[in-house]
C-alpha cells in the first residue's frame, strides 16, 4: 500500500469539524469570515497510514483499556534515532496528553509557588499562563532581534538565574514564533550555564521535525553532562497534525527526576494515552515519513511563495529568517501602526485571523504570526487581502 496523502493543494473544508481555528471564532470573540491562520495546526489530512489504522481500531467497535506497549516504544525510538540520532532508553519515557501538560507538571514537581521561571521571549504564550496558572513568576530573558535574525543574550540569560534563583528554564528548540532552530553553539552555552547554577531544562522540541535551514540537536545530546538535567519534550503532534488526539513524548534520563515527575503524574489520577493516540503515534513514526517530507516541501515552497509576494507587493511587512517551523513571524512595524491599528486593520479589512505578536510577550510588539501550512490557495487569497490594506 502506498501513502495516498500526498496532494497538499487540495481544499480541505474544515468547518464544522470542531475544530478551533475554524469553528470557534464567535466563542473568540472575533468575526466569523476571517481567513483562520493562527492555530498551529495543519490544514492537510494527515498520512493515509494513520487514518487507515485509525479507522481499523474504530471499526473494531471495543475501546477498552489500552497501552502502547513494546511495539508504541519500538516506533517512538526508531524515530528519535532515525530523525534525531538520538538513541532513548524504555525507562525513560512517559507518554502525557500534551506538552503543556507536561511542562506544567515540571513547573509544580521542580518549583515552588513563588519560584521564578525562565523562559525566553517572545515565545508560545502558554509557557508564561502556564508559569501564572500555577502561582509562579515569569522571568524573561528577551531575545535580540539583529537585522532579521533573533539572537541570545547570554549574559541576561546567566543574570536573571541568579538574581531571581532559577531551578527551571523552558527552552523552546526550535523557537516558537521567531522561527530559530538553535545552533549547537547556543544550545551549548545554555546547557553550561543552567548546569553551573543546577537549572533543570524542560525543552519543548514540538517543532524538532520542521526544519529549513540549520540542524536540530536535542538538547540532551549536546554534551552527555546534559542529559541528567533534561526533560525533552516530543509528540508526533505538530509533525503529523494529530493535536487533537492529545499524544506526547517526554523522556526524563534522570531517575530521581523522573520519579518526581511521574509520582506528581500518577497523583493526578492519570493512568494512560487513549487508544486512538497510541495507534495514531506508532503509526506515524513508522510509516509516516514519505507523508512527512512530502508535507515539508510544500511548507518550503508556501514560505518562499510568501516572502517573493510580500518583497514585491508589501515589501514594508518583513519576515523574520525562518530557519524551522511552519509559523512565520512577520514584522509589521514598518508600516508605522499601532499594534491596535494593526489588529484592528487585519482582522476588519483584510479579514484575516493571525496571532497578534504581542501575545507572545511585550517584545512581540509590531508583529505577527502567521501559519502557512495551508493550502497555497488559501495562502494566496490572504496575501491578495493584505496586499489591498497595506500594499
Ligand atoms: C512550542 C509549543 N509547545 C507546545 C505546543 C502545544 O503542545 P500540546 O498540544 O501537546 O500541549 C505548541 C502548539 O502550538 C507549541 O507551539
Amino acid at each position: 500500500m502506498a501513502e495516498k496523502n500526498l496532494d497538499f493543494d487540495q481544499y480541505i473544508n474544515r468547518y464544522g469539524t470542531r475544530s478551533i481555528k475554524f469553528d470557534f471564532a464567535k466563542e473568540y470573540g472575533k468575526p466569523e469570515d476571517l481567513i483562520p491562520m493562527w492555530v498551529a495546526d495543519m490544514d492537510f489530512k494527515t498520512s493515509s497510514y494513520v487514518v487507515d489504522a485509525l479507522k481499523e481500531t474504530m471499526d473494531f467497535g471495543v475501546y477498552g483499556y489500552s497501552d502502547g506497549g513494546k511495539a508504541y516504544f519500538e516506533a517512538v525510538k526508531g524515530w528519535m534515532k532515525k530523525r534525531h540520532n538520538w538513541d532513548v532508553e524504555e525507562s525513560w519515557l512517559i507518554k502525557t496528553p500534551g506538552i503543556v501538560f507536561a511542562i506544567a507538571l515540571a513547573i509544580r514537581a521542580f518549583t515552588n509557588e513563588g519560584d521564578g521561571v525562565l523562559i525566553q521571549t517572545p515565545v508560545y504564550y502558554p509557557f508564561s499562563a502556564t508559569i501564572k496558572q500555577n502561582n509562579r513568576k515569569v522571568v524573561r530573558n528577551s531575545l535580540v532581534l539583529n537585522g532579521n535574525h533573533y539572537e541570545i543574550d547570554f549574559d541576561d540569560f546567566e543574570k536573571k538565574i541568579v538574581d531571581n534563583k532559577i531551578k527551571l528554564f523552558v527552552l523552546c528548540s526550535p523557537h516558537n514564533p521567531v522561527g530559530r532552530v538553535w545552533t549547537e553553539d547556543e544550545l551549548r552555552k545554555i546547557g553550561e550555564i543552567c548546569l553551573k547554577y543546577n537549572v533543570i531544562v524542560v525543552s519543548d522540541e514540538i517543532h524538532f521535525d520542521f526544519v529549513f535551514e540549520g540542524k536540530h540537536k536535542v538538547f540532551a545530546t549536546v554534551d552527555e553532562r546534559f542529559l541528567p538535567i533534561s526533560i525533552i519534550c516530543t509528540s508526533p503532534s505538530k509533525t503529523f497534525n494529530l493535536a487533537g488526539l492529545q499524544v506526547s513524548n517526554i523522556f526524563i534520563a534522570n531517575p530521581e527526576l523522573r520519579d518526581k515527575f511521574t509520582k506528581l503524574l500518577y497523583s493526578t489520577g492519570y493512568c494512560e494515552l487513549s487508544l486512538p493516540a497510541l495507534v495514531a503515534c506508532e503509526t506515524a513514526y513508522e510509516k509516516g515519513e514519505e507523508w512527512l517530507e512530502g508535507a515539508l516541501s510544500y511548507i518550503k515552497s508556501n514560505t518562499e511563495f510568501l516572502k517573493e509576494y510580500l518583497k514585491e507587493n508589501i515589501p514594508a511587512i518583513k519576515p523574520v529568517k525562518q530557519e524551522g517551523l511552519y509559523l512565520i513571524w512577520l514584522d509589521f512595524s514598518g508600516l508605522g501602526f499601532s499594534d491596535a491599528e494593526i489588529n484592528k486593520k487585519i482582522l476588519e479589512e483584510a479579514k484575516i485571523w493571525f496571532d497578534e505578536g504581542t501575545m507572545f510577550g511585550t517584545e512581540g510588539s509590531g508583529f505577527q504570526r502567521i501559519n502557512v501550512a495551508c493550502q497555497r490557495s488559501t495562502l494566496e487569497k490572504a496575501l491578495k487581502n493584505l496586499k489591498k490594506t497595506f500594499g
